[in-house]
Order: C-alpha cells, then structure tokens, then sequence
C-alpha cells in the first residue's frame, strides 16, 4: 500500500476516488483549492470509510491549496519525506472543467489546467517522484467521425477545455523522453454521473449546473420547472444526443486499478479511455430516470447547444486489457444512485444554500 497525493481530492470524481482508495489500503495526502468543492465532502469520506479520529490524521489528511503554488506542493512532499512516508504516486483530478467558461475565459484555463499541471510535475520531479495517473477527458477526441471511439483515434479538442487537456497529456508524454522513467496513465473520462451508494456523497455544482445529471435531478427535486433538451434533430434513432454514461464508483475504481498497475511497474505509459461502451440519448435517460425514482421530468425540447457533438461512446477494451478495469455498473445504478444522493441532500453539501 501506499502513500498518494490526491490533488482536487475533495470534488465528485476526487472525493469518490479517495473512498475507493482508501477502502483499499492506500493513505492519502488531498490538496484541493475549495474552489469548486466542500470539506464537506472530505468530511463525508472519512466517515464512508469508517475512519476513527486518529486513523484519519494519519492516512487521510487535508490540506487547502492551489496546484500553482510551487511552495506549498514542495511542502506536501518534504512533509511527507520526514515522517517516513514519502508520496509514492499522484492523482491528479484539480482543474477547471467547465466547457462554457473555457471558451469565455481561455486564459484561466491554460494556467489552472496547464500550469498547474506543469508546476506539480516539476515538484514531483524534485522529490524523485514519477508516478501520476491524470484525469483527461474524452472530449479531446472532438467530433469523432466513427464510434466506438478507441484511444488511437485523432486529437483534436473543439473547446479551449478540450485544448488544455490534450496539452497535459503532451506535457506527460514528452516526460518519457526524459531518462529518468516515469509511470504515467491518462485516463480519458467519458461522462462521469451518479453518486456513492450511502448518498453521502455526489456532485454538488456550485452554480447553475451545465450537465444533464444535475440538471435531471434538480428538476425531479422541483428546485427546476424543466429541462431544457439540446435538439431533437441530431442523426440519432431519437433525434437527441447520445452520451456513454459511466458511475461515478467505476470511474474510481478505474483510478485505483490504474495507479495499483503504475505502482506494481506493469507499464511506462498508460492511455485508456474509461467508459462504459454503452450509449444513452437523452431522452432515454429522461425515461429511466422517471422510472427508477418514480419522478416526472419535465423537458422542452430546443435548439442545439453550442460545442455539442452527436455521439460520444468509448471503445473501453484497452482498459480492460491493460489493467483488468471494466464497468460493472448500468444505467438503473447510476440513475438510482443520483437520485438517492439528491433526495438526502436537496441543497447539496451546504444545507442552507440559497436555490
Ligand atoms: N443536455 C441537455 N440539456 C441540458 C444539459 C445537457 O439536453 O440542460 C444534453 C447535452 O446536449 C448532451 C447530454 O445532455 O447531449 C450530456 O450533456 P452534459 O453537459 O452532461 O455532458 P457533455 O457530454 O456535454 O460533456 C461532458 C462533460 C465535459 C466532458 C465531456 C466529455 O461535462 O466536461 O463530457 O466528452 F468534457
């Protein structure tokens, strides 16, 4: 077992990850900024993973910080030298993800996302530490012209998101270069949805909520009237897009699957998308959802958003292959595990959130 750097430990994806980690036998060292997140969360986790005070101090401990600050990442690892327990190994889920915002604010992105990243590896490299799994995202394939989509097809980010994603993977991959061996995986989500089982923990988006599962949730929970669809005349058998919808708790095992096979040295360089295979339209998830929770969503359909592709499903094999990683869970699961978390946390983590 070993000792991780968790950097954005506290968001959706960070603070399921850091349960399923822990689960496992790892300690945990989170730096996250709180800027799109809550200590809530981190709270939560502790408690998930039955965690007494004093385990808790020790393997998983929380600290307030922004990835760009050189001084404080070189602390994180000097710390951790000292008490005997060096960082082994990185994940790295701190960043901005907001596709809308990117266009608007570019710049913010290349220095959250890009600059940080770069900051973080050179801090790793300073403390001998070469071991990163990195969260990337499935919309550097862009607009796809075939599906599946396997990691060999072209790059080619549509958004300045998309962009800031497709450069850390360059950064990382010009690291094999380097003499000194690292063990790098890029692990390109799909769409990453649901909640852990408990519903102590799910996404909570601090603003108006741009993504299809929050959105269908806070309309089932009536804090919205409706749900806005984004066309209904895409080339698909329902005229609405097709997504490959993955839980949040496969997603986090994939992270654990991953580091586990970068830390046992099985490979150098790890590429893999982590999807399901399996693709929903939006109409489709409407339905299931009012199914499982027994919820009317209503929906309007209108024009097409801006930066929306048709289709977007995973070839997930390579993962399967390379770290004997595969979805278990189906859109019954995700739906349930959705609603569940929205129901015991109408307002999200903070109770008297203003709507
Ligand atoms: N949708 C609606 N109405 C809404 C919100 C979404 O109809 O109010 C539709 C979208 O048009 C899309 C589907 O629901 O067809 C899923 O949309 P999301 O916003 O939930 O997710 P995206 O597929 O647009 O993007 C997600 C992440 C990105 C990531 C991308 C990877 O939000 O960060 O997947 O392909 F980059």
């Amino acid at each position: 077992m070993a000792r991780l750097l968790i950097t954005g430990g506290a968001g959706f994806i960070g603070s399921h990850t850091c349960v399923v980690l822990l689960n496992a036998g790892h300690d945990l060292v989170i730096v996250d900024s709180f800027a799109n997140s809550s200590p809530i969360a981190t709270a939560r986790v502790a408690n998930i993973s039955g965690l007494t005070p004093n385990q808790e101090k020790e393997r998983l401990v929380i600290i307030e910080g922004d990835i760009r600050d050189e001084g404080a990442l070189s602390s994180i690892f000097e710390n951790a030298t000292k008490q005997n327990q060096p960082i082994e190994g990185v994940i790295h889920l701190a960043g901005l993800k907001s596709v809308m915002e990117s266009i608007t604010q570019p710049l913010k992105y290349w220095d959250v996302n890009v600059n940080g990243s770069r900051c973080l590896l050179s801090i790793m490299e300073a403390h001998n530490c070469r071991t990163i799994v990195f969260s990337s995202s499935a919309t550097i394939y862009g607009n796809p012209e075939s599906f599946p989509i396997a990691e060999v097809d072209p790059i080619q980010p549509i958004n300045p998101y998309g962009a800031t994603k497709a450069a850390v993977e360059s950064m990382l991959s010009n690291l094999q270069g380097n003499k000194a061996i690292w063990h790098i995986a890029c692990l390109r989500y799909f769409n990453p949805v649901g909640a852990h089982p408990s519903g102590l923990i799910g996404e909570d988006p601090k603003n108006i909520p741009n993504n299809l599962f929050p959105l269908v949730c806070q309309v089932a929970i009536d804090r919205r009237k409706l749900l806005n669809v984004f066309g209904g005349d895409w080339p698909t058998p329902d005229g609405t897009c097709i997504r490959d919808y993955i839980h949040i708790m496969d997603l986090a095992e994939g992270h654990l699957a991953a580091i586990n096979s970068l830390l046992r040295k099985e490979s150098n360089y790890l590429t893999l998308n982590i999807g399901t295979g399996k693709g929903y339209s939006v109409l489709e998830i409407i339905n299931e959802f009012e199914k499982t929770s027994g919820e009317k969503i209503a929906y309007k359909i209108v024009n097409r958003r801006d930066g929306d592709t048709a289709i977007s499903l995973a070839d997930p094999s390579q993962a399967n292959k390379k770290i004997s990683w595969r979805a278990t869970r189906n859109i019954e699961d995700i739906c349930r595990d959705s609603w569940n978390w929205q129901r015991l946390n109408p307002t999200g983590f903070t109770m008297d959130k203003v709507i």
